[in-house]
């Protein structure tokens, strides 16, 4: 979240509010965000439970469509495209990872970090393939299927396939909410691995100050809102911060 001369923005929220209506309520998950991510960075998005933090990713990677104000993805308004653009936007220029790792069982390893390629009708460029699963760490286990492999794995696999289309960005909502301590190291290694070598733009959504302490950055949320930033982020720093949101 720099000044524009620094560089290209990957995404950029501009007041960005999301309201959900059930019944006769209204939830306000958020609350006129304005936030950018710079091309080749790496953001940890924190806040306390129901702060609008998977909200707030859905938005920025056209998932949901904000009540109020605007998402840039590159230089496309997202607000101007239809459901079918936004759908062909998602598959084409995002990468999505997940807790659950939505891996598909009866496909291996090769075959699920294929699969946006052959939904896009796109040939995969073999020497990518290799760099990215070499880089994911998978190269042996290519016709493995998912049953056969660790939590940890599994998530290395999904990162695979969230790169395989050189998305403009890379979502993670708390990819390491169901790895242990030691998948989990791995795991953020390789996110900030993807952005030191492969130039990806990162933005994740983080439960632990440790996990936070990977990116260059971190925005915190409260309340829908945007509630601070820390450059460099070391896991104390993070996790005072946490407590000063009430969040322990
Ligand atoms: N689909 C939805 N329908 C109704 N309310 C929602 C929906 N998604 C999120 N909310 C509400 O919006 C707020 C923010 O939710 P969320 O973005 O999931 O927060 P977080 O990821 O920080 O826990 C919460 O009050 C949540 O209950
Ligand atoms: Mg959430």
């Amino acid at each position: 979240m720099r000044s524009t001369k620094d560089g290209k923005y990957a995404v950029r929220l501009d007041a960005v509010s999301k309201e959900y209506r059930s019944g006769k309520n209204t939830v306000r998950a958020l609350d006129a965000v304005t936030a950018g991510f710079l091309s080749g960075t790496f953001t940890a998005v924190m806040g306390p439970s129901g702060s609008g933090k998977s909200t707030f990713l859905n938005c920025a990677a056209g998932l949901d469509q904000p009540t109020a104000g605007r998402v840039v993805l590159g230089d496309v308004d997202l607000s101007t495209r239809s459901e079918t653009e936004l759908t062909e936007l998602r598959r084409d220029r995002i990468g999505f990872v997940f807790q659950a790792y939505n891996l598909l069982g009866s496909l291996t390893v090769a075959e699920n970090v294929t699969l946006p390629l052959r939904l896009a009708d796109r040939k995969a460029d073999g020497a990518f393939l290799r760099e990215v699963l070499g880089a994911v760490g998978l190269a042996e286990h290519l016709d493995r299927r998912p049953g056969e492999l660790s939590g940890g794995q599994q998530q290395r696999v999904a990162i695979a396939r969230a790169l395989i289309n050189h998305p403009d960005v890379v979502v993670a909502d708390e990819p390491t909410g169901a790895l242990d301590t030691r998948s989990s190291r791995q795991v953020l290694e390789l996110l900030r691995r993807v952005v030191d070598e492969l130039g990806q733009t990162v933005l994740m959504v983080t439960h632990d100050p440790v996990a936070a302490s990977y990116a260059d950055s971190v925005v915190f949320l409260a309340d829908g809102r945007l509630a601070g930033e820390l450059a460099r982020p070391a896991p104390e720093q993070v996790a005072a911060r946490m407590t000063h949101l009430g969040e322990w």
